[in-house]
């Protein structure tokens, strides 16, 4: 993994989509701060960042994670669930073309990128309020003549599959197993959050370092024990819009 696409914060992230959580205040300058910072952790892990900044009008436009999948073939421009959220596809889409072909999500199907996790040839799609079963089947029709398998997963209680879980290996996932059904990934190795901090699944891993929000103190220290290269970042200001770590980049080779 060594290019990601950002976006930076809105300054109407304050208005942003929220499903489970209260509105509370979105300190622009503290979110723009740990941006950076989230930014200076994935070049130390030798990342190479495009930054966009032309959805500022967009409150979501930082989460950029859902507008798009990236596969070695191509890319997917994405359909999100959330309405106020489709106008941020273009721009990522301008970008994308410069490295891959590029397939479209088309309506009545939504999907969400934060709902797709890939562990080589398998492609978990969570179902979800932002991703519907249109939206598994054109991912399932694109992917198809590079043999991935796309495999749903029954999500709930949380916005996204990340929500739930995240691959923090080649063949390790970080899971909060109240949010999902984990029979799916039956074949892979799956460690559990400490259940004191509930959204710790949400987690990226770059060129062999697992990286967490710095609050997730107890399942930092449990990965590290299990000898995990694990790399810290506040996304607190992040959290209040129900993002978390991975939705801020979309990482790719
Ligand atoms: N606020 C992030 C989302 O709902 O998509």
């Amino acid at each position: 993994m060594t290019k990601a696409i950002l976006h930076t914060v809105s300054p109407g992230i304050g208005d942003c989509e929220l499903t489970y959580l209260e509105r509370v205040a979105i300190d622009h300058s503290i979110a723009s701060s740990q941006h950076q910072d989230y930014c200076s952790m994935l070049e130390s892990l030798g990342v190479q960042i495009t930054m966009l900044s032309d959805n500022d009008g967009l409150p979501d436009a930082v989460f950029v994670e859902d507008t798009a999948l990236v596969f070695d073939e191509l890319a997917v421009i994405t359909r999100p669930g959330a309405e106020s959220r489709r106008g941020e596809t273009g721009l990522i889409e301008a970008e994308l073309s410069k490295h891959r072909s590029i397939a479209q999500i088309k309506p009545p199907a939504t999907l969400d990128g934060g709902d797709v996790i890939q562990m080589g040839s398998t492609v978990f799609v969570g179902q979800t309020a932002r991703t519907n079963s249109a939206g598994i089947a054109s991912l399932q029709k694109m992917l198809a003549p590079f043999d991935y398998e796309v495999r749903p997963v029954q999500v709930h209680g949380c916005l996204h599959l990340k929500s739930a879980a995240c691959d923090i290996s080649e063949r390790s996932l970080l899971v909060n197993p109240s949010w999902l059904d984990l029979s799916p990934f039956s074949e892979f190795n799956v460690m559990t959050i400490d259940n004191t901090e509930p959204w710790a699944a949400n987690a990226i891993h770059i060129n062999g370092t697992v990286c967490l929000h710095s609050a997730f103190h107890k399942t930092i220290a449990n990965l590290r024990e299990l000898e995990f290269k694990v790399a810290t970042t506040d996304v607190s200001e992040f959290q209040k819009a129900e993002g978390g770590l991975s939705c801020l980049s979309l990482r790719f080779r």
